[in-house]
């Protein structure tokens, strides 16, 4: 695996995989690598000539108040779980390559960033969308991997390639989750012992919800009560939100819509927020 940490020579390098006809496949990440991003990487390696992996710890998308410098970082042992994967190349740029003194031009898509995690976190996805367009005019990727662990950021990004022509497919592929149901996520290094286990109430308040939908209840209302119900239960975790959207706009949906619903919510565990949904 190479590693590259030149915007110029990482497109260099795309550019000759393209003029040799190969397809690229390519997979963003923050880094702290768990088994849900292999997973993403797995299927890059499956359906692409080349595969790359980019880290980079993007600062716009944290507020001032977020965990920016306490992101959880291990480059090394990154390095080593991305070889073993067998990805080609892994491009690691810095801070100042990516935005460079007199930065001044931000990719925003607009309505389906106003409610879920764009109203608890306002300017995060314009920060998603400047650095995803950032890394696909630099790693010219034919199939970009995103994981539905972060459901409104796939399909904000697929709005924007839509709305502004990207050229590229984006595949999305389904959550990894730990044995007891905890959806697998960097942030989960943060959490205490008691903490991590009461964390499994998001888990299981989206069990219930798919429950409740199997037996036949589509009142939006009453699915998302029992959710809080369940929450409630525990003694550390404080919902942020429950919210059930359609698939399609992200509108709140009075009614379960069958293949356009997505229930999704955020829990504060201690000080650890944490985000799992559903995709009906
Ligand atoms: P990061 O949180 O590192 O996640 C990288 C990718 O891994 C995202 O597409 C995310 O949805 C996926 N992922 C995370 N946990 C997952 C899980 N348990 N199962 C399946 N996929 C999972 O998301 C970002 O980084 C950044 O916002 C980024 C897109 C890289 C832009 O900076």
């Amino acid at each position: 695996m190479r590693i590259v940490y030149e915007p110029y020579e990482m497109q260099e390098i795309a550019n000759k995989y393209r003029e040799w006809g190969k397809t690229i496949g390519f997979v963003p990440t923050m880094g702290y690598l768990h088994k849900g991003h292999l997973s993403l990487v797995k299927e890059a390696k499956k359906n692409n000539d080349v595969t790359f992996v980019s880290i980079f710890v993007n600062p716009t998308q944290f507020a001032p108040n977020e965990d920016l410098d306490k992101y959880p970082r291990d480059i090394e042992r990154d390095e080593e779980l991305l070889k073993r994967e067998g990805v080609d190349f892994l491009f690691y740029p810095t801070v100042e390559n990516m935005y460079p003194d007199g930065f001044q031009t931000y990719v925003s898509v607009e309505n389906l960033t106003q409610v879920l995690e764009g109203a608890s976190r306002p300017t995060h996805f314009r920060g998603v969308t400047t650095v995803v367009s950032k890394l696909f005019n630099i790693t010219k990727p034919h199939r970009a991997y995103f994981g539905k662990k972060d459901a409104q950021q796939l399909i904000v990004i697929k709005k924007m390639v839509e709305n502004l022509n990207f050229d590229v497919e984006i595949v999305g592929l389904p959550i990894v989750r730990e044995s007891d149901g905890l959806a697998m996520s960097s942030r989960n290094k943060y959490l205490n012992k008691k903490e991590r286990e009461e964390a499994v109430c998001l888990y299981k308040s989206l069990q219930k919800a798919k429950e409740m939908i199997d037996k036949g209840t589509d009142d939006a209302e009453t699915i998302k009560q029992e959710m809080r119900k369940i929450i409630e239960k525990y003694e550390i975790p404080k919902i942020d939100y429950i919210s059930i959207n359609s698939l399609s706009e992200l509108k709140e949906l009075k009614k379960i819509e069958k293949d356009n619903t997505l229930i999704s919510l955020a829990v504060f565990v201690g000080k650890t927020r944490l985000i799992d949904n559903l995709w009906i």
